[in-house]
Formats: C-alpha cells, structure tokens, sequence
C-alpha cells in the first residue's frame, strides 16, 4: 500500500464515522483553500502485540521513517512521529498500562487477545476499528474515570483519531485566530482546554482543535452518544536555521488529547 493509498482508506473510515469532519474540509474547499495534511494520529495500547512498534510498519514499509518520540508523563502516554518527504507526518500515541489499575490492565489484554491472530500481523490492522465488539458502556465508564484515552479507545479502536489541517498551506486564513473564528462562525466548538491556541510562535508550533462530535455507539446495553473523533489545525514557524519545524510540543499535544473528552455542553 502506497502512503496515499493508506491515508485515502482512513479519510474514508474518518469521515463516515465523523460527518463533521467532513463539513470542515468543505468549508475550507468552499473558502478557496486546498486542504494539506499536517499529521494524523493514532492511538493503540502499549501490548507488544498492538504497540507504536507494530502499527508504524505499515508506515515504515510506505517510505515512512522514525523522527521524534514524545513523553506525556500525566496522561501516562509515550509517542513517537515518523516522516516521509512529500507526506502528512504520522504521531502514534500508546498507552502506558502498567501505570493503571488491574482493572485498566486486565481489560486491555481482553481487549488485545479478542483480536484474530491473522489480524495481528496483517496491514489491515490500522484500519480495522474495535475487534472486541461488543463493547460495554459500564466498562466504557469506568474506564474514563481512570483515562479518556483508554475509554475512547476502549470503544473507537484502531482508526484515526484525528487528521490535521496544514495552515501553513492555507492562502486566506494565515494564522490560527482567523482558522478558529471561521470555525464558530460555523457552529464548530474549539476545544478550549489550555487555550484555544496551544503552543506560541517561540515554540515554533502552533495547534488548535475541534471538540469531538458526540457519535452514536453501540453497547452491550444498548445505543449511548459518546465523542468520536475531532479535526486539529497546525501552524508551524521556521527554525534559526529558516527550516520549517517538523517536530511536536509535548505539552501542547497533552491538552489537544483533550479534544475526545465528554464534557458538558
Ligand atoms: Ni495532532
């Protein structure tokens, strides 16, 4: 599978599950705007059987190779980010579940050993969504209770968690004030923990984001509305050496996490 091969499925994937997603990109098309990719992310457990490890091969084998790891020590996730010339970054975030209760633990190795060997070493992986149907929302809950991420992922599953709009591509909305304005000027709700803006122009990275939408979901106990996935928006500032910075700002990155929390309306 070719890089554009592989982000053209999860677009797919993305936008089906995500209607909204999809009314952001036309709004920026319908602005005269050509819509670039930053990077997309994905979430995954820290088993040896899912890790960052296993599911950056399909990347490495597009072209894709290894350019930064990141600590998110509250939220008790590791990350790294690979690159290819010509590609939207790719940041894989894990879950460190040895930090967590037997409960948190116990529930991710259900999870994991539910998923079909086959599955496990096969490309199909990253695009393959929740192996351990079905999902229950009392699980669901208690797992929030410990970790948003866990429960998103609990419920969401290998897909991607979110794509980015590259606003250093964008002719007309040059700078993330104008991106978020034209945003809730059409409805959408920027995720405002941190700030609407995360990172500074000194920081060389700039970050911004939707909320999820609440998505209906199947339960053991029946349908419930929890957030699916959100769309971010990123402006990058050169380096002294006139480089633009490729790299990722841990604690900016730690509240863009933030964008799958339920919180009340
Ligand atoms: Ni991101």
């Amino acid at each position: 599978m070719t890089a554009q091969q592989i982000f053209d499925r999860l677009w797919k994937g993305y936008t089906t599950q995500n209607p909204s997603v999809q009314k952001v990109y036309d709004l920026f098309t319908a602005n005269g705007e050509t819509v670039e990719n930053d990077h997309i992310a994905f979430r995954t457990f820290d088993d040896p059987r899912v890790n960052i490890e296993v599911l950056s091969k399909l990347f490495i084998k597009a072209g894709y190779t290894y350019a930064g790891e990141y600590h998110f020590e509250d939220k008790h996730l590791y990350a790294r980010h690979y690159e290819m010339e010509g590609g939207p970054r790719v940041f894989i975030s894990e879950l460190l579940s040895k930090h967590f209760s037997p409960f948190v633990q116990q529930t991710i190795k259900q999870c994991v050993d539910a998923i079909p060997s086959e599955l496990l070493t096969s490309d199909e992986l990253i695009f393959s969504g929740c192996n351990w149907l079905p999902v229950s929302y009392e699980v669901y809950e208690k797992l929030r209770q410990e970790s948003e991420y866990a429960a998103w992922l609990y419920v969401h599953g290998f897909r991607a968690n979110h794509f980015t709009v590259s606003v250093n591509h964008l002719k007309k909305f040059t700078n993330l004030q104008m991106v978020n304005q034209l945003l809730k000027d059409n409805g959408f709700r920027i995720n405002d923990s941190g700030g609407e803006i995360k990172g500074t122009p000194a920081e060389l990275l700039e970050q911004s984001s939707i909320r999820s939408e609440m998505i209906e979901v199947e339960f053991a106990e029946g349908v419930k509305e929890i957030p699916g996935c959100y769309y971010e928006f990123a402006l990058r500032y050169p380096d002294t050496d006139g480089k633009l910075y490729s790299g990722f700002i841990a604690k900016s990155a730690d509240k863009i996490f933030e964008s799958t929390d339920l919180v009340k309306k």
